[in-house]
This record gives C-alpha cells, structure tokens and sequence, in this order.
C-alpha cells in the first residue's frame, strides 16, 4: 500500500517525536539558529505541517527554542492566523513543496476542491473538511503527500486521495 503513518515509515528515518512532519519544523529550527525572535517563523510551519497548532507541537517549540510554554502559548494565541484547534472536523493538508509539486500535488488539490466544493485553504459548508495547501512537510521521500487527520499518506494520487477523503469524512481513518 502507498500509504503509510508518522508511527510505521521505515523508509526515511523517524522523528524522535514519532511523526515525519516534525522535520519541516527542524528545518526552520536550524535555518534560523534556533534564534527565539525566530519564534512566529517556526509556529507557521507548526501550523503548515499539522493544519493548526497542537499543544504537543507548542510543546516541542518551546524546548527547540528554551523559551516558556506559556510565552509559546501567549504568541499563538494573540495573532488570530494561529489556530489551536482544527478548523473543519477532519483535515486534509495537500504538500505543495518542489518535490510533491512534481509528484502532481496539485491535481491532488483540484481533484479534491473538485470532489468537495472547497478552496484550498478553506472549510466545507458543512463543517466536516479543511482542505489545506502547505510548503515541504520534510518527508520528501513520500511524495506527494497527503495528511488526512494526522495520519500520512505518501505517493498520493488524485483518486487515492479522494477516496481516503471520502473514507474519512464518512468515518473511516481512510487507511
Ligand atoms: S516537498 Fe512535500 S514533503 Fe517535501
């Protein structure tokens, strides 16, 4: 199967946190030197890579960069583009980053806008799906990839990740 989660991928090798989209935040970690006036940069990728910020992402920033929980939680709740919780009931981030994007992840995206009436960056009417485009998640061997409620997919098609979305809105885990 394509598909795989942060807690069995074999290929690449695993975050210590046991979730691949934690290198995107690395990334920003070490491009800014770990630097604490760095801290809105690398909460953006937080929220690009999980769709919101979670308390365990919050968390690990707070340890990255030495600074206090409740300054981490003080900044990302004062800028109303952070969010703490998922915006829709189930979330489907897209990978735009070069490698998906040559991998067809934008299809990914149409087909989807396509299959829900949704833009990427937005909510279904009903709540249910936030359909959201976001740069390298850091598990570029897996592309394109796909996150569907906190559960990656990597080599994504179109029609896979339609029907995984299907899968999901309607209950599955879309594996
Ligand atoms: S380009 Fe998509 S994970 Fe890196």
């Amino acid at each position: 199967m394509p598909e795989t989660s942060p807690k069995t991928k074999g290929a690449e090798k695993e975050h210590p946190m046991g979730d691949p989209r934690y290198k995107g935040i690395d990334r920003v970690l070490k491009r800014q030197q770990y630097q604490q006036d760095a801290l809105i940069e690398v909460l953006t990728a937080a929220q690009e890579a999980f769709g919101y910020l979670t308390e365990e992402s919050m968390i690990y920033i707070a340890r990255q960069l030495k600074l206090p929980f409740s300054w981490i939680y003080g900044v990302a709740t004062f800028y109303h583009f952070f969010s703490l919780k998922p915006q829709g009931e189930h979330s489907c981030i897209v990978c735009l980053g070069t490698a998906c994007y040559v991998g067809k992840a934008a299809d990914i995206i149409a087909s989807v806008e396509e299959a829900y009436k949704v833009k990427a960056g937005s909510t279904t009417d009903d709540g249910k799906l936030t359909l959201i485009a976001t740069r390298c998640l850091g598990c570029c061997g897996l592309a394109p990839v796909v996150v569907l409620d906190q559960v990656v997919h990597g080599k994504e098609t179109p029609q896979g990740a339609v029907a995984k979305v299907r899968e999901v809105v309607a209950g599955g885990n879309g594996a």
